[in-house]
Protein backbone atom coordinates (compact mmCIF):
# COMPACT_ATOMS: atom_id res chain seq x y z
CA UNK A 1 0.00 0.00 0.00
CA UNK A 2 1.36 3.33 -0.93
CA UNK A 3 0.84 6.36 0.93
CA UNK A 4 -2.80 7.98 1.55
CA UNK A 5 -3.33 11.55 2.00
CA UNK A 6 -6.82 10.50 3.32
CA UNK A 7 -6.02 11.17 6.90
CA UNK A 8 -9.76 10.29 8.30
CA UNK A 9 -10.23 12.37 11.66
CA UNK A 10 -7.28 14.04 11.18
CA UNK A 11 -9.34 17.69 12.37
CA UNK A 12 -10.03 15.60 15.69
CA UNK A 13 -6.41 15.53 16.99
CA UNK A 14 -3.79 18.03 18.76
CA UNK A 15 -1.68 19.86 16.76
CA UNK A 16 1.22 17.50 17.60
CA UNK A 17 0.01 14.50 16.91
CA UNK A 18 -1.11 15.72 13.34
CA UNK A 19 2.60 16.66 13.20
CA UNK A 20 3.93 13.06 13.84
CA UNK A 21 1.40 11.90 11.32
CA UNK A 22 2.49 14.08 8.43
CA UNK A 23 6.37 13.60 9.50
CA UNK A 24 5.49 10.20 8.91
CA UNK A 25 3.83 10.90 5.19
CA UNK A 26 6.61 12.82 4.07
CA UNK A 27 9.44 11.33 5.82
CA UNK A 28 10.43 14.59 7.94
CA UNK A 29 13.47 13.76 10.05
CA UNK A 30 13.19 14.77 13.80
CA UNK A 31 15.13 17.50 13.40
CA UNK A 32 12.34 19.10 11.06
CA UNK A 33 9.64 17.78 13.21
CA UNK A 34 11.23 19.90 15.69
CA UNK A 35 11.65 22.74 14.11
CA UNK A 36 8.00 22.69 13.23
CA UNK A 37 6.91 22.17 16.66
CA UNK A 38 8.47 25.57 17.88
CA UNK A 39 5.44 28.06 17.56
CA UNK A 40 6.70 30.96 18.52
CA UNK A 41 4.79 34.19 19.66
CA UNK A 42 1.29 32.43 18.21
CA UNK A 43 0.87 29.70 20.15
CA UNK A 44 -0.06 26.36 18.96
CA UNK A 45 -3.83 26.41 20.93
CA UNK A 46 -4.05 29.73 19.26
CA UNK A 47 -3.14 28.80 15.82
CA UNK A 48 -5.57 25.77 16.21
CA UNK A 49 -8.38 27.63 17.22
CA UNK A 50 -7.72 30.33 13.40
CA UNK A 51 -7.19 27.91 11.39
CA UNK A 52 -8.02 23.81 10.40
CA UNK A 53 -5.52 20.55 10.67
CA UNK A 54 -2.50 22.68 12.37
CA UNK A 55 0.60 21.21 12.71
CA UNK A 56 2.72 24.61 13.05
CA UNK A 57 2.99 27.81 12.69
CA UNK A 58 4.67 29.59 10.18
CA UNK A 59 7.51 32.60 10.88
CA UNK A 60 8.50 35.53 8.36
CA UNK A 61 10.62 38.33 9.11
CA UNK A 62 8.50 41.44 10.72
CA UNK A 63 10.84 44.63 9.94
CA UNK A 64 9.99 48.68 10.61
CA UNK A 65 10.11 50.95 7.70
CA UNK A 66 11.08 54.35 9.33
CA UNK A 67 10.43 58.38 8.40
CA UNK A 68 6.62 58.23 7.54
CA UNK A 69 5.15 61.28 8.32
CA UNK A 70 1.71 60.69 6.86
CA UNK A 71 -0.74 63.95 7.97
CA UNK A 72 1.90 65.68 9.95
CA UNK A 73 2.38 62.53 12.28
CA UNK A 74 5.33 60.54 13.22
CA UNK A 75 4.92 56.77 12.08
CA UNK A 76 6.94 53.40 12.28
CA UNK A 77 5.14 50.83 10.09
CA UNK A 78 5.34 47.42 11.11
CA UNK A 79 6.26 45.17 7.59
CA UNK A 80 6.30 41.53 7.61
CA UNK A 81 7.29 40.44 3.70
CA UNK A 82 10.09 37.55 2.87
CA UNK A 83 11.42 39.80 0.45
CA UNK A 84 14.89 41.51 0.82
CA UNK A 85 14.68 45.51 0.00
CA UNK A 86 11.24 46.37 0.66
CA UNK A 87 11.26 47.75 4.35
CA UNK A 88 14.70 49.57 3.04
CA UNK A 89 12.40 51.21 -0.03
CA UNK A 90 9.98 52.27 1.91
CA UNK A 91 11.82 53.94 4.54
CA UNK A 92 13.68 55.59 1.91
CA UNK A 93 10.88 56.75 0.05
CA UNK A 94 9.58 58.33 3.18
CA UNK A 95 12.38 60.16 3.71
CA UNK A 96 12.88 61.66 0.69
CA UNK A 97 9.04 62.60 1.33
CA UNK A 98 9.48 64.24 4.49
CA UNK A 99 11.50 66.89 2.30
CA UNK A 100 8.24 68.14 0.82
CA UNK A 101 6.34 67.44 4.70
CA UNK A 102 5.48 64.01 3.98
CA UNK A 103 1.97 61.90 2.79
CA UNK A 104 -1.42 63.50 2.79
CA UNK A 105 -4.36 60.91 3.51
CA UNK A 106 -8.19 60.98 3.21
CA UNK A 107 -10.19 57.97 3.13
CA UNK A 108 -14.16 57.00 2.38
CA UNK A 109 -16.41 55.67 4.91
CA UNK A 110 -15.50 51.79 5.78
CA UNK A 111 -18.20 51.06 3.70
CA UNK A 112 -18.45 46.98 2.02
CA UNK A 113 -20.67 45.53 -0.28
CA UNK A 114 -22.27 42.22 0.46
CA UNK A 115 -24.07 40.88 -2.60
CA UNK A 116 -27.34 38.94 -3.22
CA UNK A 117 -27.42 36.78 -6.27
CA UNK A 118 -31.04 36.51 -7.65
CA UNK A 119 -32.47 33.58 -10.09
CA UNK A 120 -35.40 32.35 -11.96
CA UNK A 121 -36.76 35.99 -12.14
CA UNK A 122 -39.42 35.96 -14.80
CA UNK A 123 -39.07 39.52 -15.20
CA UNK A 124 -35.90 40.63 -13.92
CA UNK A 125 -36.39 44.62 -15.02
CA UNK A 126 -39.53 45.10 -12.86
CA UNK A 127 -37.95 42.89 -10.00
CA UNK A 128 -35.36 45.16 -9.24
CA UNK A 129 -37.69 47.80 -8.89
CA UNK A 130 -39.48 45.98 -6.42
CA UNK A 131 -36.69 45.83 -4.33
CA UNK A 132 -35.53 49.14 -4.20
CA UNK A 133 -39.07 50.04 -3.68
CA UNK A 134 -38.79 48.13 -0.29
CA UNK A 135 -35.52 49.41 0.85
CA UNK A 136 -36.46 50.16 4.16
CA UNK A 137 -37.96 47.10 5.16
CA UNK A 138 -34.54 45.78 3.69
CA UNK A 139 -32.27 48.00 5.52
CA UNK A 140 -34.34 47.35 8.61
CA UNK A 141 -34.15 43.23 8.42
CA UNK A 142 -30.33 43.88 7.46
CA UNK A 143 -29.50 45.95 10.60
CA UNK A 144 -31.53 44.11 12.84
CA UNK A 145 -28.64 41.29 12.13
CA UNK A 146 -25.98 43.58 14.08
CA UNK A 147 -26.80 46.01 17.39
CA UNK A 148 -23.47 46.43 18.16
CA UNK A 149 -22.50 47.11 14.84
CA UNK A 150 -25.36 50.03 14.99
CA UNK A 151 -24.16 51.11 18.19
CA UNK A 152 -21.11 52.06 16.78
CA UNK A 153 -22.59 54.09 13.73
CA UNK A 154 -22.39 51.43 10.97
CA UNK A 155 -24.60 49.46 9.87
CA UNK A 156 -26.46 48.78 6.06
CA UNK A 157 -26.85 52.86 4.53
CA UNK A 158 -28.10 51.70 1.01
CA UNK A 159 -29.42 48.95 -1.10
CA UNK A 160 -28.66 48.82 -5.15
CA UNK A 161 -30.12 46.55 -7.40
CA UNK A 162 -29.88 45.79 -11.32
CA UNK A 163 -30.44 43.46 -13.53
CA UNK A 164 -27.74 41.35 -15.50
CA UNK A 165 -27.93 39.37 -18.37
CA UNK A 166 -25.54 36.29 -17.73
CA UNK A 167 -24.50 33.12 -19.61
CA UNK A 168 -27.26 31.24 -16.84
CA UNK A 169 -29.82 33.37 -18.10
CA UNK A 170 -31.24 36.98 -16.71
CA UNK A 171 -30.45 37.70 -13.10
CA UNK A 172 -30.74 40.08 -10.43
CA UNK A 173 -27.78 41.32 -8.21
CA UNK A 174 -28.76 43.48 -5.00
CA UNK A 175 -25.61 45.34 -3.18
CA UNK A 176 -26.05 46.15 0.36
CA UNK A 177 -23.93 48.76 1.28
CA UNK A 178 -22.90 48.28 4.86
CA UNK A 179 -20.65 50.77 6.89
CA UNK A 180 -18.61 48.16 8.73
CA UNK A 181 -16.29 50.27 10.99
CA UNK A 182 -13.69 48.91 12.22
CA UNK A 183 -14.19 45.30 11.23
CA UNK A 184 -12.67 44.11 7.99
CA UNK A 185 -16.51 43.11 7.08
CA UNK A 186 -16.93 40.13 5.15
CA UNK A 187 -18.50 38.16 8.48
CA UNK A 188 -21.34 40.69 8.93
CA UNK A 189 -21.96 41.30 5.34
CA UNK A 190 -22.46 37.80 5.16
CA UNK A 191 -24.51 37.84 7.40
CA UNK A 192 -26.65 40.34 6.67
CA UNK A 193 -26.89 39.10 3.10
CA UNK A 194 -28.33 36.04 4.17
CA UNK A 195 -30.62 37.30 6.63
CA UNK A 196 -32.55 39.63 4.24
CA UNK A 197 -32.70 36.67 1.09
CA UNK A 198 -35.98 35.44 2.13
CA UNK A 199 -37.38 39.23 1.69
CA UNK A 200 -35.71 39.41 -1.60
CA UNK A 201 -37.37 36.40 -2.82
CA UNK A 202 -40.47 37.37 -1.94
CA UNK A 203 -40.09 41.02 -3.18
CA UNK A 204 -38.68 39.15 -6.84
CA UNK A 205 -40.13 35.81 -7.02
CA UNK A 206 -37.09 34.74 -7.63
CA UNK A 207 -34.60 32.32 -6.14
CA UNK A 208 -31.50 33.47 -4.06
CA UNK A 209 -28.48 31.77 -4.57
CA UNK A 210 -25.16 33.37 -3.63
CA UNK A 211 -24.80 35.87 -0.68
CA UNK A 212 -21.82 36.84 0.10
CA UNK A 213 -19.24 39.64 0.23
CA UNK A 214 -17.82 41.48 -2.83
CA UNK A 215 -14.10 41.83 -2.65
CA UNK A 216 -14.35 44.93 -4.86
CA UNK A 217 -14.55 47.69 -2.24
CA UNK A 218 -15.50 50.53 -4.70
CA UNK A 219 -16.62 52.19 -1.53
CA UNK A 220 -14.16 51.69 0.74
CA UNK A 221 -11.02 52.91 -0.47
CA UNK A 222 -8.11 55.13 0.76
CA UNK A 223 -6.13 58.30 -1.17
CA UNK A 224 -2.40 58.88 -0.26
CA UNK A 225 -0.43 61.81 -2.01
CA UNK A 226 2.94 63.15 -1.60
CA UNK A 227 5.54 65.30 -3.37
CA UNK A 228 9.09 64.05 -4.15
CA UNK A 229 11.90 66.78 -3.82
CA UNK A 230 13.59 66.55 -7.36
CA UNK A 231 17.14 66.58 -5.48
CA UNK A 232 16.53 64.69 -3.11
CA UNK A 233 15.58 62.36 -5.56
CA UNK A 234 18.37 62.83 -7.88
CA UNK A 235 17.94 65.46 -9.73
CA UNK A 236 15.40 66.85 -12.46
CA UNK A 237 16.67 64.10 -14.82
CA UNK A 238 14.99 61.37 -12.21
CA UNK A 239 11.82 63.05 -12.04
CA UNK A 240 11.69 62.58 -16.19
CA UNK A 241 12.78 59.36 -15.87
CA UNK A 242 10.20 58.20 -13.10
CA UNK A 243 7.38 60.14 -15.21
CA UNK A 244 8.51 57.93 -18.38
CA UNK A 245 8.47 55.01 -15.94
CA UNK A 246 5.21 55.79 -14.80
CA UNK A 247 3.87 56.34 -19.31
CA UNK A 248 5.00 53.14 -19.06
CA UNK A 249 3.21 51.27 -16.96
CA UNK A 250 -0.03 53.58 -17.64
CA UNK A 251 0.31 52.53 -21.54
CA UNK A 252 0.89 48.79 -21.10
CA UNK A 253 -0.68 45.90 -18.94
CA UNK A 254 2.59 43.62 -18.76
CA UNK A 255 4.42 47.04 -16.86
CA UNK A 256 1.55 48.05 -15.40
CA UNK A 257 0.89 44.33 -13.41
CA UNK A 258 4.54 45.10 -12.12
CA UNK A 259 3.81 48.50 -11.16
CA UNK A 260 1.12 47.47 -9.35
CA UNK A 261 3.14 44.77 -7.79
CA UNK A 262 5.61 47.38 -6.42
CA UNK A 263 2.61 49.35 -4.97
CA UNK A 264 1.17 46.28 -3.39
CA UNK A 265 4.50 44.98 -1.88
CA UNK A 266 4.28 47.40 0.84
CA UNK A 267 0.33 47.37 1.24
CA UNK A 268 0.55 43.38 1.64
CA UNK A 269 3.10 43.58 4.29
CA UNK A 270 1.17 46.29 6.34
CA UNK A 271 -1.56 43.90 5.83
CA UNK A 272 0.41 41.07 6.93
CA UNK A 273 2.14 42.43 9.84
CA UNK A 274 -1.87 42.99 11.30
CA UNK A 275 -3.22 39.81 10.24
CA UNK A 276 -5.40 41.03 7.71
CA UNK A 277 -6.79 38.97 4.87
CA UNK A 278 -4.40 40.12 1.91
CA UNK A 279 -5.81 38.06 -0.67
CA UNK A 280 -8.90 40.24 -0.22
CA UNK A 281 -6.75 43.13 -0.38
CA UNK A 282 -4.99 42.23 -3.06
CA UNK A 283 -8.22 40.60 -5.41
CA UNK A 284 -10.11 44.16 -4.49
CA UNK A 285 -6.63 46.37 -5.92
CA UNK A 286 -5.96 44.65 -9.24
CA UNK A 287 -10.06 44.64 -9.90
CA UNK A 288 -9.79 48.56 -9.05
CA UNK A 289 -7.19 49.23 -11.57
CA UNK A 290 -9.36 47.28 -13.97
CA UNK A 291 -12.49 49.32 -13.64
CA UNK A 292 -12.48 51.55 -16.39
CA UNK A 293 -12.12 48.36 -18.80
CA UNK A 294 -8.46 48.49 -18.98
CA UNK A 295 -5.85 47.83 -16.28
CA UNK A 296 -4.51 50.65 -15.46
CA UNK A 297 -1.62 51.89 -12.18
CA UNK A 298 -3.36 52.40 -9.12
CA UNK A 299 -0.79 55.20 -8.72
CA UNK A 300 -0.82 58.28 -10.69
CA UNK A 301 2.49 60.70 -11.32
CA UNK A 302 3.23 64.03 -12.51
CA UNK A 303 5.49 67.27 -11.83
CA UNK A 304 4.92 69.73 -10.02
CA UNK A 305 5.64 73.21 -11.59
CA UNK A 306 8.81 73.39 -9.22
CA UNK A 307 10.15 70.63 -11.53
CA UNK A 308 9.65 67.90 -8.15
CA UNK A 309 7.40 64.77 -8.42
CA UNK A 310 3.75 64.29 -7.27
CA UNK A 311 2.52 61.12 -6.85
CA UNK A 312 -1.13 59.82 -5.72
CA UNK A 313 -2.60 56.52 -4.84
CA UNK A 314 -6.74 55.27 -4.74
CA UNK A 315 -7.03 51.72 -3.82
CA UNK A 316 -9.87 49.63 -1.98
CA UNK A 317 -8.79 49.04 1.62
CA UNK A 318 -10.96 46.49 2.75
CA UNK A 319 -8.89 45.45 5.99
CA UNK A 320 -10.09 45.95 9.54
CA UNK A 321 -8.49 46.31 12.87
CA UNK A 322 -10.68 44.20 15.26
CA UNK A 323 -11.89 40.63 14.43
CA UNK A 324 -10.76 37.95 13.15
CA UNK A 325 -6.73 37.38 13.57
CA UNK A 326 -6.44 41.16 13.47
CA UNK A 327 -7.58 40.73 17.05
CA UNK A 328 -6.09 37.22 18.12
CA UNK A 329 -2.58 37.67 16.54
CA UNK A 330 -0.51 38.20 19.89
CA UNK A 331 1.79 39.78 17.62
CA UNK A 332 -0.96 42.28 15.20
CA UNK A 333 -1.96 43.54 18.51
CA UNK A 334 1.74 44.60 19.10
CA UNK A 335 2.08 46.30 15.45
CA UNK A 336 -1.06 48.17 16.16
CA UNK A 337 0.27 49.38 18.31
CA UNK A 338 3.21 50.08 16.94
CA UNK A 339 1.36 51.73 13.84
CA UNK A 340 -0.97 53.81 16.73
CA UNK A 341 -3.88 53.74 14.44
CA UNK A 342 -7.03 53.83 16.52
CA UNK A 343 -9.47 53.16 13.29
CA UNK A 344 -9.39 50.62 10.34
CA UNK A 345 -9.53 53.55 7.96
CA UNK A 346 -6.41 55.17 9.78
CA UNK A 347 -4.97 51.36 8.41
CA UNK A 348 -6.41 51.78 5.11
CA UNK A 349 -4.56 55.23 4.50
CA UNK A 350 -1.34 54.64 6.45
CA UNK A 351 -1.15 51.27 4.04
CA UNK A 352 -1.93 53.83 0.74
CA UNK A 353 0.89 55.81 1.87
CA UNK A 354 3.05 52.85 2.28
CA UNK A 355 2.28 51.70 -1.26
CA UNK A 356 3.00 55.18 -2.42
CA UNK A 357 6.56 54.80 -1.13
CA UNK A 358 7.33 51.71 -2.12
CA UNK A 359 6.01 52.02 -5.97
CA UNK A 360 8.17 55.77 -5.92
CA UNK A 361 11.36 53.86 -4.36
CA UNK A 362 10.98 50.60 -7.18
CA UNK A 363 10.26 53.30 -9.94
CA UNK A 364 13.31 55.34 -8.83
CA UNK A 365 15.68 52.46 -8.89
CA UNK A 366 14.36 51.10 -12.07
CA UNK A 367 14.84 54.63 -14.14
CA UNK A 368 18.30 54.87 -12.05
CA UNK A 369 20.86 52.00 -11.58
CA UNK A 370 18.78 49.28 -12.05
CA UNK A 371 16.71 47.42 -9.19
CA UNK A 372 19.49 44.10 -9.53
CA UNK A 373 22.79 45.93 -7.83
CA UNK A 374 20.73 47.11 -4.50
CA UNK A 375 19.09 43.71 -4.34
CA UNK A 376 22.15 42.20 -5.49
CA UNK A 377 23.54 43.35 -1.90
CA UNK A 378 20.84 41.85 -0.05
CA UNK A 379 20.95 38.75 -1.77
CA UNK A 380 25.01 38.35 -1.37
CA UNK A 381 24.17 39.01 2.63
CA UNK A 382 21.61 36.70 3.11
CA UNK A 383 24.02 34.08 1.11
CA UNK A 384 27.08 35.59 3.61
CA UNK A 385 24.42 34.35 6.59
CA UNK A 386 23.36 30.93 5.32
CA UNK A 387 26.74 29.78 5.27
CA UNK A 388 27.38 31.26 9.05
CA UNK A 389 29.01 34.59 8.42
CA UNK A 390 27.91 36.73 11.78
CA UNK A 391 28.41 40.56 12.55
CA UNK A 392 31.30 42.10 10.66
CA UNK A 393 31.81 38.70 8.69
CA UNK A 394 28.56 39.44 6.45
CA UNK A 395 29.29 42.36 4.91
CA UNK A 396 32.98 41.08 4.23
CA UNK A 397 31.94 37.90 2.53
CA UNK A 398 29.25 39.85 0.90
CA UNK A 399 31.60 42.45 -0.76
CA UNK A 400 33.87 39.60 -1.75
CA UNK A 401 31.59 37.20 -3.63
CA UNK A 402 29.76 40.42 -4.91
CA UNK A 403 33.05 41.52 -6.24
CA UNK A 404 33.92 38.19 -7.54
CA UNK A 405 30.54 38.06 -9.16
CA UNK A 406 30.11 34.65 -7.72
CA UNK A 407 26.93 35.43 -5.31
CA UNK A 408 26.67 31.78 -4.34
CA UNK A 409 26.87 29.72 -1.22
CA UNK A 410 29.32 27.90 -2.12
CA UNK A 411 32.26 30.51 -2.66
CA UNK A 412 30.77 32.45 0.26
CA UNK A 413 31.72 29.46 2.51
CA UNK A 414 35.01 29.08 1.36
CA UNK A 415 35.72 33.12 1.82
CA UNK A 416 34.20 32.98 5.41
CA UNK A 417 36.93 30.43 6.04
CA UNK A 418 39.28 32.21 4.41
CA UNK A 419 38.80 35.01 6.43
CA UNK A 420 37.98 33.06 9.51
CA UNK A 421 41.03 31.45 9.20
CA UNK A 422 42.91 35.21 8.85
CA UNK A 423 41.28 36.38 11.83
CA UNK A 424 42.49 34.04 13.76
CA UNK A 425 46.07 34.70 12.91
C1 LIG B 1 9.70 43.81 -6.91
O1 LIG B 1 9.16 43.12 -5.81
C2 LIG B 1 8.84 45.00 -7.26
C3 LIG B 1 9.26 45.74 -8.52
O2 LIG B 1 9.32 44.86 -9.61
C4 LIG B 1 8.20 46.81 -8.75
C5 LIG B 1 8.34 47.54 -10.05
O3 LIG B 1 8.88 46.99 -11.01
O4 LIG B 1 7.83 48.69 -10.09
C6 LIG B 1 10.61 46.37 -8.37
Amino acid sequence: MGKTSELKGLYKLPPSERLSLVAKFADLTYEETEILRKSGALSLEQADKMIENVIGTFQLPLGVATNFLINNKDYLIPMVIEEPSVVAAASNAAKIARVRGGFFTESTKPVMIGQIQVTNVKNPSEAYKAILAEKDQILKIANAQDPLLIKLGGGVIDVEARPIDTRAGPMVIVHLLIDVRDAMGANVVNTMSEAVSPLIEQLTGGKVLLRIVSNLAVYRVARARAVFEKEALGGEEVVDAIIKAYAFAATDPYRCTTHNKGIMNGVIAVAMSTANDTRALESGAHAYASMGGVYKPLSEWSKTSDGDLRGEIEMPVAIGLIGGATAVHPIAKITRKILGVKTARDLGEVMAAVGLANNLAAMRALATEGIQKGHLRLHARNIAASVGAQGDMIDAVAERIIAEKKIRMDRAKEILEELRKSSKK
